[in-house]
């Protein structure tokens, strides 16, 4: 039995972007599954640098957030069989997957390409894009396979690292780079099906992972990327997600393909 309410999937969805995304989803009536990470810290493969990862309290204060229409579950991204589990769980239980949003992310980097280590890059590679991958290849056969007239939605959380070449986060940059080719390929496969593939590209955004980049640069605090930006100010977490909310349900479907940037007028 397919439930009569619309259904997302958010991950990342713990805290920053995804969290803003699972709650604006929430609020325009989709029952949220947000994905964030294991609530056992003693599995969690470290990343070398400042970043953190969220803990199990802050996906539940998000999953809180979203009123009474959201559910944690809790896997890494990395992990292909742990996202399978994740999607069937959700099947099982709600019979129906609408809207995929890949936010989870992590940052790691401080060195040229010639000084960067096996961890940074495997780490940056396998969170970044693989982690994208397997949410895709979990969620998409129930969304190809629902029933016409189908109106599902991919959504991936680039970066403007996408399309700049960022110095000191070359790992990264290749990751992001790789997301925008892989929402490009899905976008021409699902073709007619009514589905489409897109990805948003923020620039410097008020979050964890900034907090985590400015410390990887040597940066007293995220004010420090102001002037990246045109605007002159840092983009808020909600700014994104009203673009991924847009995506999700107001845009056409003629909309695909397409990295949408929402980044204030980036200048590397
Ligand atoms: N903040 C920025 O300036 C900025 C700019 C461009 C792109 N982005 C992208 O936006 C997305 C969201 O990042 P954010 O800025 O909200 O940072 P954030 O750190 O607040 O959120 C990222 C979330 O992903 C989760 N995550 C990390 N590794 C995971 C894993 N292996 N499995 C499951 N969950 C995992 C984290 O625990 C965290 O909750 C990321 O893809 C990031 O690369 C951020």
């Amino acid at each position: 039995m397919s439930s009569d309410r619309p259904v997302a999937i958010v991950s990342g969805g713990a805290r920053g972007i995804g969290a803003a995304s699972a709650q604006r989803l929430a609020a325009r009536g989709f029952t949220v599954a947000l994905i964030d990470l294991p609530s056992d810290p003693a599995r969690l493969h470290p990343i070398p640098g400042p970043y953190r990862q969220a803990t199990s309290a802050e996906l539940d204060l998000a999953t809180a957030a979203c009123g009474g229409r959201g559910e944690a579950h809790s896997a890494d991204v990395r992990n292909g069989s742990e996202i399978d589990q994740v999607v069937a769980a959700v099947l099982e239980r709600h019979g129906r997957i609408d809207v995929v949003v890949a936010a989870a992310g992590a940052v790691a980097g401080g060195a040229p390409v010639w000084e960067t280590d096996d961890d940074t890059w495997r780490a940056m590679i396998e969170i970044n894009l693989t982690g994208v991958f397997n949410l895709a290849r979990a969620a998409l056969p129930a969304m190809v396979g629902a029933p016409e007239p189908r109106n599902g939605r991919f959504v991936a959380i680039a970066s403007a690292a996408a399309h700049h070449g960022l110095p000191q986060m070359a790992a990264y940059s290749a990751a992001k780079h790789g997301v925008a080719g892989l929402v490009r390929a899905l976008s021409a496969e699902l073709g007619d099906t009514g589905i489409t593939a897109n990805a948003v590209a923020p620039g410097s955004t008020d979050t964890e992972m900034l907090r985590a980049s400015a410390a990887i640069y040597g940066l007293e605090s995220v004010d420090g990327f102001v002037d990246q930006a045109r605007i002159g100010r840092l983009i808020e977490p909600d700014e994104i997600a009203a673009t991924v909310e847009w995506l999700c349900v107001d845009a056409p479907g003629s909309l695909t393909g397409a990295i949408i940037d929402v980044n204030g007028g980036f200048r590397a």
